[in-house]
């Protein structure tokens, strides 16, 4: 009987767990819960003897690979995959997948949730200002940037895009404005929403000198990664640009202290928040039993992101 373990730090949704077990069971696998674990040395334990994973955020780096002996597979409930190690996975035979889309609305909420909080002046009973007619930049075109651009257009907003590797008229054909790079991106638009992944290239490429030329009042929503941002320069937008605001469901990994001073136009949650619905549970955990039980009685590679 193939075993698998659901290892998640930050919990899905108790009906997600349900619906994950009720897959696993239909299939005659067998399903363990790790929940909110504290330290690297139980995910050690509980990876030993198991055919297959299921992540979130969690950290499978090689250590955990190696420890995990009958490993076949892992499968990221969610979008991004920058916390697996690639090419240890491969190294030993492991197929690693995510589950893009999934996720997408419920992240794609959130961003509103924080952007009409900046708008507001964090409610703190001053005169905020709308979003009707306001100029939104989404720098990457995939499922979540799609979903942002959709809820944007119900706020009345105009929207413009930016993505490398997304062709421009996909994005026209979405009812948003194609801009040719970044730093046009930036400059036209006083509010943008970060949806790029955590890549060798992207990493730290979120800068002071790009951020400087968004227009007065710029605010920045980051439901991406913290990796993508360099945070030193954030600190000196902060510093240097008051009108400036970020707001983020990922912490931070800068010294809390430094953050405070800039409580009213700085906001960042402590877990990230973004893909944490119960739908966004269901949906991406389901899928990602689906994949495994698909992978391992027949086969089905679909969704495998490494090599
Ligand atoms: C993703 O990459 O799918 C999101 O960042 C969600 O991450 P989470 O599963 O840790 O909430």
């Amino acid at each position: 009987m193939y075993k698998v373990l659901i290892a998640t730090e930050k919990p899905f949704a108790a009906p997600a767990v349900k619906g994950i077990k009720e897959v696993f069971d239909a299939a005659n696998v067998e399903s363990i819960l790790l929940e909110k674990y504290t330290t690297k040395d139980e995910l050690l334990q509980a990876v030993a003897a198991v055919d297959a994973i299921i992540i979130r955020s969690d950290i499978i780096d090689k250590e955990v690979l190696d420890a995990a002996k009958q490993l076949k597979i892992v499968v990221r409930a969610g979008a991004g995959y920058d916390n697996v190690a690639l090419d240890a996975a491969t190294a030993n035979q492991v197929c690693v997948m995510n589950t893009p889309g999934q996720n997408s609305n419920a992240v794609a909420e959130l961003v509103f949730g924080l952007l009409v909080y900046a708008k507001r002046n964090f409610y703190n009973g001053s005169a905020g200002t709308e979003l009707l007619g306001k100029k939104l930049g989404i720098h990457a075109f995939g499922n979540v940037g799609r979903n942002v651009a959709r809820i944007a257009k119900g706020f009345g907003m105009e929207v413009y895009a930016y993505d490398a590797y997304c062709p421009a008229s996909v994005i026209l054909e979405a009812g948003v404005i194609p801009v040719e790079s970044a730093e046009v991106l930036y400059n036209t638009c006083g509010i943008i929403s970060l949806h790029i992944p955590a890549t060798a290239e992207t990493k730290n490429s979120i800068n002071f000198a790009l951020l400087n030329t968004m227009p007065k009042g710029a605010i920045l929503i980051n439901t991406a990664r913290k990796e993508v941002i360099d945070e030193n320069g954030i600190l000196q937008m902060m510093d240097q640009r008051p009108d400036f605001k970020y707001l983020t469901d990922i912490k931070p990994a800068i010294d809390s202290t430094l953050i405070e001073q800039y409580a009213t136009r700085y906001f960042s949650s402590s877990k990230k928040m973004g893909a944490q619905t119960a739908e966004a549970n269901i949906n991406a955990g389901i899928a990602a039993a689906k994949q495994i039980v698909d992978f391992l009685l027949h086969g089905n590679e679909k969704y495998k992101v490494n090599n």
